[in-house]
């Protein structure tokens, strides 16, 4: 199966705003990736119907996602960038893979759990069965690397659990997929109040959005949580602070970065101007991704266009591995 080896799939929530977060921990290695790799990144409105049946909103966070992610750089002639709802074969492979996914295995998931416990008066068999959909999203390419989080490890190994079951039972056609991050230690984004990382569930003034305005952006790092100042030379940094010169460090030139770490164990920091630095840094970073996602977010004829591109794309793969499956399967009569 070595024309696998090197197949790149990952999936995206269609739920709204992209943050800094989010950049520097998936995007740009995404970004990276399609250099080297064939990619497949795949919208998941599907996924979303498990959680969210209200669809009213989709359209505008599908049409979202796709601008942020091409304004930050992904290229959709290089990658197949596509809705998961406009690859049938997806639910094909999923009906498939349902039959090889014990109902215990599926409860016990901690995804599962967790949404249950958040909407009990919707605990339905697609909630179940995420696992499996996601394991059919990535199997359907035959997608040996899978770029994501260490929340996706428990999805990534039932994958490998079902890709085995398929292959024992009826054929080898799957490899087994695994999570992939170029090696290093995914890039972790703190929050701007000192706790945690980046994300959109949690203090909204503490996260930067890719579709921040200028004032909103100064507004939040100025926000963000300092002290007095170290009174001693060569003081540890409170986390606060590091978690500040680690923004810095993402944004900011590599001697400006310098002259406040030398004012910091010189204990001549003043948190006020190194905010107002990281603030205009920020700007000069979010500020045109911010204006290419919008221009390209209203842009319906070419969102349309990058669509259709990618879902040919992934059908055209989709389409092999299913006459594939279907092979092995036995599911052939004439
Ligand atoms: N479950 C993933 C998440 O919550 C999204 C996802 C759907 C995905 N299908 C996938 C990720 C396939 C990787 C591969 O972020």
């Amino acid at each position: 199966m070595s024309h696998t080896s090197s197949i790149v799939m990952s999936g995206i929530r269609p739920t709204g705003f992209l943050h800094l977060g989010n950049y520097f921990g998936a995007l740009r290695n995404y970004v990276r990736m399609q250099e080297e790799y064939t990619c497949y990144f795949m919208v998941a409105d599907l996924h979303s119907l498990t959680t969210h049946p209200d669809t009213a909103a989709l359209k505008g966070h599908v049409h979202r996602v796709l601008a942020e992610n091409i304004a930050c750089g992904l290229d959709p002639e290089k990658v197949a960038l596509y809705c998961q709802s406009h690859v049938p074969e997806t639910t094909e492979l999923y009906l498939y893979l349902n039959m090889l996914a014990y109902k215990g295995e599926l409860e016990k998931t901690t995804t599962f759990k967790d949404k249950a416990r958040l909407q009990p008066d919707n605990i339905n068999a697609g909630l179940l069965t995420y696992p499996v959909l996601q394991a059919a999203d990535i199997l359907l390419h035959r997608a040996l690397l899978v770029p994501v989080g260490k929340d996706q490890e428990q999805h990534l190994e039932m994958a490998r659990n079902f890709a085995q079951r398929f292959n024992h039972r009826y054929g080898e056609v799957f490899p087994e997929p695994r999570a992939f991050n170029y090696g290093e230690e995914l890039v972790k984004v703190p929050s701007l109040d000192g706790t945690g990382k980046m994300s959109k569930s949690e203090n909204q003034l503490a996260t930067l959005y890719l579709a921040d305005d200028d004032d909103l952006i100064r507004k939040k790092v100025m926000k963000a949580k300092t002290d007095q100042g170290p009174a001693e030379p060569n003081t540890p940094m409170p986390d606060y602070i590091s978690n500040l010169f680690l923004l810095m460090r993402l944004v900011s030139a590599e001697d400006v970065v310098a002259h406040f770490e030398t004012a910091y164990n010189g204990c001549s920091i003043r948190y006020g101007d190194m905010k107002k630095q990281l603030a205009e840094d920020m700007i000069r970073f979010i500020a045109p991704v911010r204006e290419k996602a919008e221009a390209i977010r209203t842009d319906h004829a070419y969102l349309q266009q990058v669509m259709e591109l990618g879902a040919e794309k992934a059908r055209a793969s989709a389409r092999e591995t299913m006459r594939l499956a279907r092979e092995v399967m036995g599911l052939r009569y004439y």
